[in-house]
């Protein structure tokens, strides 16, 4: 394999499902239980704040009960070891990239383990359930915090800084993402277009843009992500 100094890694829910996060459009998924425009709009939030609230201090919760698996530790050992540099751009908001090891991480999504107050804009890290009646640590409103979670309808963050990224990288890996969301589904026809960079689709099943890919690669992200990681450490 060709040395790679550049590279940016794209990570969807795929990624987790080895360590028991659902995915959200494989049958049983998140989608298959709950409508999207009840539980992950900005409408959603306003009409029903404490079913939304419900929602994600479920999924909060889970947090404490599910673990980094054997992909989310290469991505880490990636970044530990490659002479170069290794961006994980995630669209996941779980935190098992942290966990597994990375730290250059982007969080286009958001995060489950943040709020974020309406009245006074801090981000803070928040590990219990949140409520209508929680006050926010730094202003004292209530109701004012909200998942730090990027909503259908609103803006993916770091879009500036990712563009960079994708621009200059030389490798683009894209892991566990059905390709059906953008901006994330784009990412690789930006990387394509510099005509430099080769590009990888790990994935359980070609995606919606697996042909957009130089190379594919079909299978577990658990088996697969170590493997890959190896080939670029060799
Ligand atoms: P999806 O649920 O749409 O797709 C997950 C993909 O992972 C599917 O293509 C599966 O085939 C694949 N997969 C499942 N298990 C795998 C495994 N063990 N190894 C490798 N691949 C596996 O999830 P995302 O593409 O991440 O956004 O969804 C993108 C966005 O849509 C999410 O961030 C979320 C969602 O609505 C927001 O909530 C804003």
């Amino acid at each position: 394999m060709a040395r790679y100094r550049n590279i940016v890694v794209l990570t969807g829910a795929g990624i987790s499902a080895e360590s028991g996060v659902a995915t959200f459009r494989d049958a049983g998924g998140l989608w298959e239980q709950h409508r999207i425009e009840d539980v992950a709009t900005p409408d959603a939030f306003q009409r029903d704040p404490d079913l939304v609230q419900g929602f994600y201090n479920q999924r909060r919760a889970q947090l404490f009960t599910v673990d980094p698996n054997p992909a989310h530790i290469a991505l880490g050992k990636l970044e530990q070891l490659l002479d170069g540099t290794v961006t994980v751009v995630t669209q996941n908001v779980d935190n098992l990239h942290e966990r597994g090891g990375s730290k250059n991480i982007i969080h286009m999504h958001g995060e489950l383990s943040k709020v974020r107050c309406r009245h006074c804009s801090i981000v803070v890290e928040w590990l219990e359930d949140c409520t209508q009646e929680t006050r926010c640590p730094n202003c004292s409103d209530a109701p004012a915090l909200r998942p730090h979670i990027v909503w259908f309808g609103e803006m993916p963050f770091d879009m500036e800084r990712i563009e960079s990224l994708l621009y200059a990288c030389d490798l683009f890996v894209s892991v566990g993402t059905s390709g059906n969301v953008y901006p994330a589904a784009g990412f690789v026809s930006a990387v394509r277009s510099t005509g430099v960079a080769h590009t990888i689709e790990i994935n359980l099943e070609p995606s919606e843009g697996a042909s957009y890919f130089a190379e594919t690669r079909h299978g577990k992200a658990g088996d697969l992500v170590p493997a890959l990681v190896d080939e670029l450490l060799e």
